[in-house]
Parts: structure tokens; sequence; C-alpha cells
């Protein structure tokens, strides 16, 4: 078999048999093919794209390219959660300890930050102490013990996905629906979880920015899920407006306990617990409608306020931070954004804010970059408010003061104003089972 005779093939439009997929993804990993013919293969996907089948082959190679976790340790059906990435994004912190509250499982392995979006990973970082790498015997003591760890995904799990994620990333290949559906499951398929609901996000901060991608790309990634055996589901959820109001690590930290204890801002409220409610169905927990009141219950009485605590705890997080946010290392440096006009918030390039906030310094521009966990943005306006001239709409933190001024630019230039609102967008679009 030649690389060069399969890349002819897909340029062509041909589809490619599962030998020719597994030789491809094999052979990369093993060093054996140059960047060059990959990077040429992966611009012939992006164009011609991938059927159902050769996705699959696809996932599926990308899974059997590294280590499988082996989770048989951990007693009680393991469910998983996944987002595609948004700005603003953080139901992992909420939804994991949430769900375990009820006997449930949930042994997560989370990503960094990756371009304009966060990831959970950076998140609990900024709680000082808190390790995200723990050795197998100690993350399952703790999921036994306590329901739920989050840690960073072993190094060893799809080693595919990180080299095809590196050159996509320098080819403009990243927006392609059988590449991000490949990307996203063969990582997910090799943690060994029972139930993978998976919160597809919509609209200008997300990777599928209309409800037609994202319906496909939710489709694609519960089909497959479901030929490798899992119980699936996916909830599209809008990401045309960042979710909550915090954006950056502590900030959203913050935001997400404020949540657990029952006194979150209502989108991000009602996401969670639609996810949660989903997770715990298809774990065999009872009826959706059920499940959601226990959630809403699970909130308001603290209990999954102190599933998180003790996951803190466990995973040698300082829980005084925790117990009072006031003691989180504040940036050195705000900035208020004040409304330069008045009228109505009519759209926000929530891509834009993610960019803004890793401007700040809450995110990377190369994996090597170093976070700074104080900063992002707090929103104090959303699509649809009315603001006047001078109205605060937004504090921006960071502990470079020269990186107020490109940040503020990206930020304005992002949010659109108009003198009529904006028709009302849904939270949650769809429901794929
Ligand atoms: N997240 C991933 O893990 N991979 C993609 O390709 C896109 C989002």
């Amino acid at each position: 078999m030649r690389m060069f005779d399969i890349i002819r093939k897909k340029r062509d439009g041909v589809e490619l048999s599962t030998e020719e997929i597994k030789f491809f993804v094999e052979n990369f990993v093993a060093g054996e093919i140059p960047d060059y013919q990959v990077s040429a293969l992966l611009m012939a996907i992006y164009f011609k794209g991938m059927n159902e089948r050769e996705t699959a082959d696809l996932t599926f190679a990308i899974r059997d390219s590294g280590v499988k976790i082996d989770f048989s340790d951990i007693n009680g059906i393991r469910v998983d959660k996944h987002s595609t990435g948004g700005v603003g994004d953080k139901t992992s912190l909420v939804v994991a300890p949430l769900v375990a509250t009820f006997g449930v499982k949930v042994a997560k392995m989370s990503g960094r930050g990756l371009g304009h979006t966060g990831g959970t990973v950076d998140k609990l970082e900024s709680i000082p102490g808190f390790k995200v790498s723990l050795s197998k015997d100690e993350f399952v003591r703790i999921v036994n013990d306590i329901g739920v760890a989050i840690v960073g995904q072993n190094a060893e799990l799809a080693p595919a996905d990180k080299l095809l994620y590196a050159l996509r990333d320098v080819t403009a290949t990243v927006d392609s629906l059988p590449l991000i559906v490949s990307s996203i499951m063969g990582k997910k398929l090799a943690a060994d979880d029972d139930c993978i609901v998976l919160d597809v996000k919509t609209g200008s901060g997300a990777f599928a920015k209309t409800l037609d991608d994202s319906l496909a790309l939710a489709n694609a990634m519960v089909n497959i899920g479901k030929r490798a055996g899992k119980k699936m589901l996916a909830l599209i959820t809008d990401m045309d407006v960042p979710l909550g109001y915090a954006i950056g690590n502590s900030l959203e930290v913050i935001e997400a306990i404020e949540t657990l204890k029952g006194n979150g801002p209502d989108d991000l409220t009602k996401v969670c617990l639609e996810l949660a409610s989903n997770m715990l169905l298809l774990a065999g927990k009872g009826k959706r409608t059920a499940c959601r009141h226990a959630c809403e219950k699970a909130l308001q009485d603290g209990s999954a306020f102190e599933t998180f605590v003790k996951m803190v705890k466990a995973q040698g997080g300082d829980t005084s931070v925790i117990l009072d946010t006031d003691k989180f290392a504040k940036a050195k440096f705000s900035r208020e954004i004040k409304a330069w006009t008045s009228g109505y918030i009519s759209g926000i390039d929530t891509e834009g804010y993610g960019r803004a906030s890793l401007l700040l310094g809450a995110g990377r521009n190369k994996k090597e970059d170093s976070i700074d966990y104080t900063a992002g943005i707090m929103l104090k306006k959303k699509t649809g408010d009315f603001v006047k001239e001078g109205d605060v709409v937004a504090i921006m933190y960071t502990s470079d003061e020269k990186r107020f001024e490109d940040a503020e630019k990206v930020f304005k230039i992002s949010t659109l104003m108009m003198d009529t609102p904006p028709e009302k967008r849904p939270l949650i679009f769809a429901r794929v089972e």
C-alpha cells in the first residue's frame, strides 16, 4: 500500500477502505509517513469529506493508536459528558460533581484550552494545589470513594489525534466534519465509559457555526459512539453568546461554584441541569423529568457543592478558596469597558470574546505558553440587553497592563449594537438520540 495512492484516491473523491485508513494512521504514528503527505490527505478529506463508514474507521484507528483505559476497577455505571468547545463553558465543573451526587461514576479526562475555547483542566489548575495528574490507582480510588475525579488526558491516549491535530492546526483543516468527529470520538472511545452525553455547541463561538452543521456533527458522533457500543445522546446548545458571565479560568471556577450552590446565572444553570439529567437518564437513574427535579434539588440543598468540595480536597486542592471564593488570587489590573453608544446589544461575535480573553492572558497562542489564571472578562451585559452610553458592559482582568489595548479593541469590534432588540434564540436547540 502506498500513501501516494491513498492521497490520490481521496483527492478524486473515491471512498477509502478500512485497511487504507488504518494504514495511514498506524504508519503516521510510527513515523513512517512524512507530515507533507498526511497534510495533503487532510486537505483532500477537507474538500471531499468522508462517509459515515470512513469516519467511523478513522475514529477507531485514532482510538486504537494508543493505550485504552481500563476502568473495570470502578464500581458502577460510568458516565461522561463532552463539549465541542465554547467560550465561558464551565459546565463540566458543575455537571460532573452534580451527577456523581447520585451514585453515578464520573471518571473524567478533560482537555486544555484550544485556541479561543477554554479547557476544564486549565480552569481546575487555577485552584491552588489541585492536581490534574493522578496515578491510575489514585484516580480509581477517588472515583470509587467520591464518585468523581477530573484529570488531564493521559499522554498515551489516542496519540494519533495529537499528531493529526497539530497538522490540522497549521494547514487550515481543523473545521472539517469527519476530522472533528474522529478527533473528539477517537479520544472519548479510548476511555472506558458506558454512557456519553455530548454538548454540541452552535453559533459564533462554536466550531460549528450553523445549526445544520451542529446537527450533522451531533448525529455523526452519536452514531459512531453507538457503533462502538456506548449509550449516546447529544444536546445542541447555544454558543452565539458566552455561557454565563465569566470568561477566564479562576473567574469561571467562581461562577461554577455559585452555580453548584444554586446561585448561578440562568443560562448556565439550565444547560447544566439539562446535561446532568440526560446523563442520569442514560445511566438508568429514572425518567428525565424526575432526574431533572433531583438535580435541581441537589443544587439547592448543597449536596452537589459538597461533592465538588470533596473532589477538590481529594485531588489536593485548597478547599479554603472554594469555601470562600474571595480568597482566589486576584488579577493585578482591571479595566471597565463602557458602552460607546446607547442601544441594544444585538449580537456578539463570541469567538472574538474568546480571543479577547486569550489576549488578556487567559489562554494560549502556542501549546508552550503559560496561562494567567486570574485573567479574563466578567461580562455585565449580553445579547438582548439595553445599554446607555457610558454603562459598564464588561470588566477586563489581567496581570499585564499592556494587554488591555488589543483585548479591548477585539472586544469592541465583537459587540454589535443596534436600536432594536435582536430576535431571541433558544438556549437548547435539539436533542439527538
Ligand atoms: N475538539 C477536539 O478535540 N478536536 C477537534 O477537532 C475539535 C474540537
